[in-house]
């Protein structure tokens, strides 16, 4: 038996991947997967993705694409178990038995509930309100040190930690409670100058498979100011985080003139939407060659799941006979 220590991460299938997702999230997944002391399991929440509308006809290719996504961002299957979290049924089990501990009114006070309420009001379901006890199951099923995850998803991972100590308390299981790995960019936010970076807002993401000139345009589209200096706009602090995220050497020097009122800002957003498709086109390169190769991408995928079902299937074997269910 391995004595590493585990990391656990996962992503829903809402479309192709954006900046925010991956400097959030893969970035924080591929450092702990080149660790040699961390064993690290990837899904693909799908699960998840059905607790708000969705397309039934399309949900088994967004699935597969955030997949494909994964593999190309650098994702390696003969160094981590790639899945997508309905192979594993058991993540649902969990959850139910976890369910008999968490009260409605914590979870009708999380930020992420109330927001998803505010956004889709007709569809206030019991899955909608139970997503942070599946997402406890997620993590706590493979007893992780770590989950990389952006800042966001604080308040998810709180939960996990209330769960893990309370089946602790009662049952006597050895849950742990797992931290938050964060990456520099851990908040990225909204090119609208307000809130953060999110797949569901038009106009505030830049997708990981955007050519450069789409991802010009949307540099070019920050609400920035006429002349430089003064108080930063949140138009000009996002424009900022993007220097420093993909410019860091050039920063020092764009906030200089900006002080001083020289600054260009179409200059400026152009320097970093080049930063931006410089790094993105190697994945983009590489998703592209593992697009055609199906075998390869169902392999890792099986193999993944194959992998997280034999720990999937302790820690409920073991949940059970603690709760007294068998
Ligand atoms: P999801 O699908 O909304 O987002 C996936 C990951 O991307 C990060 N992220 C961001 N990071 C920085 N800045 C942003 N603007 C930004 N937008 C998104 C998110 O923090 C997340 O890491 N609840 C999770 C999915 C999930 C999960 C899990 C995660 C289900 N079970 C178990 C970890 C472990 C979610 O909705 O992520």
């Amino acid at each position: 038996m391995s004595m590493k220590k585990r990391v656990l991460s996962g992503i829903r299938a809402t479309g192709r991947l954006h900046l925010g997702n991956y400097l959030g999230a893969v970035k924080g997944m591929l450092e702990l997967q080149g660790d040699p002391n961390y064993e690290c399991f990837y899904m693909v929440v799908d699960l998840h993705t059905i607790t708000t509308p969705y397309d039934k006809e399309t949900l088994k290719e967004s699935v597969q694409n955030v997949v494909i996504d994964y593999l190309a961002c650098g994702l390696d299957p003969e160094k981590s178990a790639i899945f997508i979290q309905s192979m594993v049924p058991e993540h649902v089990e969990l959850a139910y038995y976890f369910s008999t501990l968490v009260s409605v009114a914590r979870m009708q006070h999380l930020p992420t509930y109330k927001e998803k309420v505010k956004q889709y009001p007709k569809n206030v379901t019991m899955a909608l309100l139970n997503y942070p006890v599946l997402m406890a199951s997620d993590i706590l099923m493979y007893k992780p040190q770590l989950v990389p995850v952006g800042v966001d998803q604080e308040p998810h991972l709180e939960v996990a930690r209330e769960i893990a100590r309370k089946m602790n308390q009662m049952y006597g299981t050895d849950f742990p409670e797992p931290k938050r790995f964060s990456t520099k960019g851990e908040y990225i936010p909204s090119l609208k100058g307000e809130g953060k970076m999110a797949k569901s807002v038009e106009g505030s993401y830049v997708n990981l498979a955007d050519t450069k000139d789409e991802i010009q345009k949307k540099i070019r589209s920050i609400p920035t100011a006429t002349k430089a200096g003064g108080e930063m706009t949140p138009g000009i602090k996002a424009l900022f985080t993007f220097a420093e995220l993909f410019l860091p050497k050039k920063t020092e020097d764009f906030k200089k003139k900006f002080n001083d009122g020289t600054l260009q800002f179409q200059e400026m957003k152009d320097a970093v939407a080049e930063a931006i498709y410089k790094e993105l086109q190697p994945i983009q390169e590489q998703r592209k060659k593992i697009e055609k190769d199906t075998e390869y991408v169902r392999k890792a995928i099986e193999e993944g799941a194959e992998k997280a079902r034999e720990i999937a299937r302790q820690t409920v074997s073991e949940v059970r006979k603690k709760m007294g269910l068998s």
